[in-house]
């Protein structure tokens, strides 16, 4: 692919021609904030986390940067009061679903949540929307792992890496607001077939999948 160049936040960045900008922007040390999107993820991203907004110069509104592909000439702003009110909402949004435990987390000092409301100044703690605690059960019956839906952002990374990684037992369920990360057949990890191999917790960007 051709080497082009972009321009983010007034600096110019080599790029290919066709990358994804959210990963030209992180390669080269711009931060967006982001959860879902993932680098194998190139056709078809599921966008679905709404924290990675930017503005592209030619474009009405933000896009997430996640579904941009760079060209020769780009410019983009990672910042602008309509972006940052994006983000804020998509982040209190998440966090209002969220149980909140840093402090007995294994995710606590690496966790993509921490690392969001460091960069983009926002608290953890919804300030507007009311938390709603689904309180699901905790799933401690496999080995080496343990499984804390409450805290799960939806991001399907275990999934992805237990599919290419593991054995291929994790899966989204259900809709809208009952929407999880599950087994097949929804039994506890130690019925399900897992062998602890770690590849979800090392695919998660928070701490729902977490080594025992
Ligand atoms: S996932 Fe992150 S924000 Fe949530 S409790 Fe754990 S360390 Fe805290
Ligand atoms: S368990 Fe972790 S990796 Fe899996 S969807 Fe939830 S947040 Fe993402
Ligand atoms: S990383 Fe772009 S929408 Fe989630």
């Amino acid at each position: 692919m051709r080497e082009i160049t972009i321009t983010i936040d007034d600096r110019l960045i080599s790029a290919r021609e066709g990358d994804i900008l959210l990963w030209a922007a992180l390669d080269n040390g711009v931060y967006i904030p982001h959860l879902c999107a993932h680098r194998e993820e190139l056709k078809h991203p599921s966008a679905s986390c709404r924290l990675c907004f930017v503005e592209v110069q030619g474009r009405p509104m933000p896009v997430p940067a996640c579904t941009v592909k760079v060209s020769d000439g780009l410019v983009v702003n990672t910042r602008s009061e309509r972006v940052d009110a994006l983000v804020a909402a998509g982040f209190e949004l998440i966090m209002s679903n969220h149980r909140l435990d840093c402090k007995n987390c294994a995710a606590n000092g690496n966790c993509g949540l921490q690392r969001i409301a460091k960069e983009r100044k926002l608290r953890l703690k919804p300030k507007n929307l009311p938390v709603l605690e689904r309180d699901l059960q905790v799933d401690s019956s496999a080995d080496g792992i343990v499984y804390d839906p409450n805290k799960c952002v939806l991001c399907g990374h275990c999934i992805r890496s237990c599919r290419s990684d593991g054995k291929g037992i994790l899966g989204f369920t259900r809709r809208g607001y009952d929407r999880i990360v599950t087994t097949f057949g929804d039994v506890p990890l130690g019925e399900s077939g897992c062998n602890s191999c770690g590849a979800c917790a090392s695919a998660c960007p928070v701490g729902a999948f977490a080594p025992k």
